[in-house]
Parts: structure tokens; C-alpha cells; sequence
């Protein structure tokens, strides 16, 4: 039976409270000795009154309702939700980490400087740039810290500004979103009945107006791009740069590199590939990096190794776009994203990617006697099928998606890519065993059954989960979020 969990505020208790600490003996600075009287609470704020186990209870309830990657099978396409190892909340864990604080002075933080520097290092040996910067705090921040940086170039070397970026019309929705907010207009190019880069449209398109391609690689169908060399030559020609939408990294890194592929920046979303919690838009992190001839550009500031060893931070870059984000983004990721890169050494890399490829095919190919996946060539680490068959016997992909919940699932991302019909996109990342798998393929090829014994069921799913259907438009539109006595 389903028992609702009331808020935490509706638990409250007056004078309940968790461990009392005791009034502290050594004189110390009153508050407004430090704070502005009149910015000071005149009432005391209206927190919930509960004991510790209270807390802990409340807290633990809500976290098993949610389905979560330590819980179950996440295979949501495009956002690789790949389990995220205990070892790197550890590491961020650590007092000599977590106690810092950013304004230090560099001689107190050589530590943090070097991991972050070393870091800078990892990342350029797997994607072949020559300068990083780990500033920016999700992949779609990553994106317009490079359009900023794309802007700079052309202002600065060409003396005028380039107003286009070319975006697939598979594109993920960040990159429109994050070269309008830099400034520029996107201009869609058209993917042909393979599922990749038309060529003669791309051609047609790329002019003295373009400043650059936002492309990702693999493509949200999971397709390797082949035609990628031609590609950068023809934006090249144009006198544009490459941007690689570095998603989906985690089906290239240790096999081969953007910069092999002409890009001349990339981000790289280290809250996927490198495991680090998926902060939906933050905190996570999504760190850009950049050939040789645009590192001026990176944001401030600069870690340096000096000749003596030490690590300096540098804020005189002239040439900079300046900040994206406080500090250095979000440090405790950058310091899983470490710890994990660190943990797999250079094969370890290799293996990883490998295993996401195997999973993401297998899985295909499991699938395929049943449902129909419209593009395969090339398929790498995820993979997009389509309803279209279960559609005609009466039940859409979100039903499917629906049904899947109540074997304990997570469902795939649906109706994305647009342009597949019915679309689900599914992505079962390098950290799930082939008994997993299997279960999951499982509980596809029934879902597909009961479509013709029992089409209800699926309509009527999920039944097990603590929450039926939702309105979602209305949840999205109108969300209540705030609690009010
Ligand atoms: C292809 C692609 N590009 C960009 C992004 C944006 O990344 P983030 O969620 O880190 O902002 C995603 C996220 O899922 C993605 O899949």
C-alpha cells in the first residue's frame, strides 16, 4: 500500500530538535558586530522542528520513492545516467577538499591548484586540445562559453563579427538555446535518410557569415558522424570553427579525439563520461576545450605550474571572455571527474568507452526483432527506436515508457530525437552487466505482447510507483513548490 509522505514541515513539532548543542563559553563576535543590524532577522525563520531520526527517516522515505542510478537501470538516452562510484564522493569528502575555501591564498591551496591543473592535463590528452578551462558548471554552459569564445576569435582576428552557427536538425536542444544567448543566430542543417550530415545542404549553407558548426559527435541518433573530415573542411574553407558537442564523449574518449576530427573545441559533459552526480543544468561540470590559437580566450583564471613547481592562479589574460562562473565551477566535481580518470588509467579509459559501445549494440540488437529502429549504421554508445509498429495497434511511446516503470525501470528519453515518429532513445552506458540488459530487453518484448492480449495495462501504467500519471504540462507550467502553514 502506498503511504503518502506528508512534508517535513507538516512533521514539525514545536520544540522537537535534533542533538542540543551546548551555548558556547568562549566570548566570540556577535552577530551584528559582523552583520548589518538592519539586515538581520527580526523573527526567527520558519523551519521545521523535528529530531534527528525524523530527518534521517524523512529523507531516506522520499530518496526510495525516487527511482535513482543506485536503485535501478537508467537507460535515459543522451543524458548518460551511468552509475557514479562511491570512491569519488569520498574523495570530494575529504576535509583537505571539502574545507577549502576559494579565496585562499595559493600558497594554502597547492593541493586543490595541482589536482585541477592535473586535471586540465587528463582532459586534454583525451581530446587533443591544447588549453582546457574548467569553469564552465554543465555541458550547455560548456556550449555558450564557446560561442563566447567563437565570438572573440572572429571579432578579434577577422575585425568583424560572423552572425551564424550551423546546428544539425538533430541538435540537442542546449545548442540553439546557448549560441542565441552568445549572440548569434543558429541556421539549421539537414540530415539525410542515413541520419547524419547532408553534405550538399551543409555546402549550401556554410558562407563568409558563418562563424561556426556546433556539432555532436556521436549524433543524438548515437550515429558516429563519417563524414566528420569533410565536414570540418567545408566549415573550415568557410572560414568557420568546429565546436564538438562533447555529450557524448563517453563513446570516443581513449579511441580517438576531436582534435583528430578537425574540431577546435570541444566541452566535455564530466557528469557523464567521467561519472560525476548529473546535476540537471548544475552543479556539475562541463569544461571546454580548445586548439592552440583560441586558448587566449579561455575564461580567468589560468592555473599555472611555474618552473619550480608551484601552482599560481593567473587573471592576467587581456584577451579573456572573462568569467562564466564564480571561482573554478564546481570543485568537488572536478575532484570525482579526477578520482575517476585516475581510478581507470589510460586502458581503463579505453575499456569504459568500449563497453558503452557493446552495451548500446547489444542491446539494438535484442530490440530489433521487435521494435523498429529506423537508423544503425554506425551505431555507437546509445541508440533511437521507434513506436511506430505499437503505435498502430493503439499504444504510444510514452505508455511504453510508462509500463517500463513498474519493472522498476527508469524509461529511456522519448520523443527526442524529433526527427524520428515515436522516438525513444536509449542509452544503457558501460556500467550495466548483460544481466541487466537482459532484463530490461525482457520486459520490452512483453510490454510488446501484452499490447495485443491487454492493451489497458499499458494504458493504465504505472500502477507501482508511488505516484500514477501525472499532469505533466500542468506540473511544468504551474509547479507548487512552496510550502505555506
Ligand atoms: C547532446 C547533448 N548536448 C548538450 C547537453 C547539455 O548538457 P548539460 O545537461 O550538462 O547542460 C546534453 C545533456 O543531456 C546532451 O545530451
Amino acid at each position: 500500500m502506498f503511504v503518502k509522505t506528508p512534508l517535513i514541515f507538516d512533521e514539525s513539532r514545536s520544540g522537537s530538535q535534533g542533538t542540543p548543542i551546548p551555548h558556547s563559553d568562549v566570548p566570540g563576535l556577535e552577530l551584528t558586530d559582523i552583520i548589518d543590524n538592519s539586515l538581520l532577522r527580526t523573527e526567527p525563520a520558519e523551519l521545521p522542528q523535528v529530531t534527528e531520526p525524523e530527518v534521517v527517516r524523512h529523507f531516506v522515505n522520499l530518496s526510495v520513492k525516487n527511482h535513482h542510478i543506485d536503485k535501478d537501470f537508467y537507460p535515459l538516452g543522451s543524458c548518460t545516467m551511468k552509475y557514479n562510484p562511491k570512491i569519488n564522493d569520498a574523495l570530494a569528502a575529504l576535509p583537505e577538499f571539502a574545507g577549502l575555501h576559494p579565496l585562499q591564498s595559493d600558497n594554502t591551496v597547492q593541493g586543490a591548484l595541482q589536482l585541477m591543473w592535473e586535471l586540465e592535463q587528463m582532459l586534454q590528452k583525451i581530446t587533443g586540445m591544447d588549453g582546457v578551462t574548467l569553469q564552465p558548471s554543465a555541458g550547455a554552459q560548456g556550449e555558450f562559453t564557446g560561442a563566447l569564445v567563437i565570438r572573440k576569435y572572429h571579432d578579434q582576428t577577422a575585425g568583424h563579427r560572423r552572425h551564424f552557427i550551423l546546428i544539425p536538425e538533430t541538435a540537442h536542444g542546449t545548442n540553439p538555446a546557448s549560441v542565441v544567448s552568445a549572440g548569434f543566430k543558429p541556421k539549421v542543417v539537414k540530415s539525410n535518410d542515413r541520419g547524419k550530415i547532408d553534405l550538399e545542404d551543409l555546402k549550401a549553407k556554410a558562407d563568409a557569415e558563418t562563424a561556426g558548426m556546433m556539432l555532436t559527435q556521436p549524433n543524438t541518433l548515437g550515429l558516429f558522424e563519417n563524414d566528420i573530415e569533410a565536414i570540418a573542411s567545408i566549415v573550415h574553407s568557410a572560414g568557420g570553427l568546429m565546436y564538438m558537442d562533447g555529450a557524448n564523449l563517453n563513446a570516443l574518449a581513449g579511441l580517438t579525439r576531436p582534435s583528430d576530427m578537425g574540431f577546435d573545441i570541444t566541452h566535455i559533459n564530466l557528469h557523464k563520461t567521467f561519472s560525476t552526480p548529473h546535476g540537471g543544468g548544475g552543479p556539475g561540470a562541463g569544461p571546454i576545450g580548445v586548439t592552440k590559437k583560441l586558448i587566449p580566450f579561455l575564461p580567468i583564471p589560468v592555473i599555472h605550474r611555474t618552473e619550480d613547481g608551484k601552482f599560481i592562479r593567473d587573471y592576467n589574460k587581456p584577451d579573456s571572455i572573462g568569467n562564466v562562473h564564480s571561482f573554478f565551477g564546481n570543485f568537488g566535481v572536478l575532484v570525482r571527474a579526477w578520482g575517476y580518470i585516475r581510478m581507470l588509467g589510460e586502458s581503463g579509459v579505453r575499456h569504459m568507452t568500449r563497453s558503452a559501445i557493446i552495451n548500446a549494440n547489444y542491446l539494438k540488437a535484442k530490440l530489433a526483432p521487435v521494435y523498429n529502429i529506423p537508423f544503425t549504421e554506425g551505431t555507437m554508445h546509445e541508440f533511437v527506436i521507434s513506436g511506430t509498429r505499437q503505435k498502430e495497434r493503439g499504444v504510444r511511446v510514452l505508455d511504453i515508457a510508462k509500463a517500463l516503470l513498474d519493472y522498476g525501470f527508469h524509461a529511456p528519453t522519448i520523443y527526442f530525437p524529433i526527427n524520428v515518429s515515436e522516438s525513444m532513445m536509449i542509452e544503457p552506458t558501460e556500467t550495466e552487466s548483460r544481466q541487466t540488459l537482459d532484463k530490461f530487453a525482457e520486459a520490452m518484448h512483453e510490454i510488446d505482447k501484452i499490447i495485443d492480449s491487454d492493451p489497458e495495462r499499458i494504458h493504465s501504467a504505472p500502477v507501482n510507483t508511488p505516484v500514477r500519471r501525472l499532469d505533466e504540462t500542468r506540473a511544468n507550467r504551474n509547479p507548487n513548490l512552496r510550502w505555506r502553514p
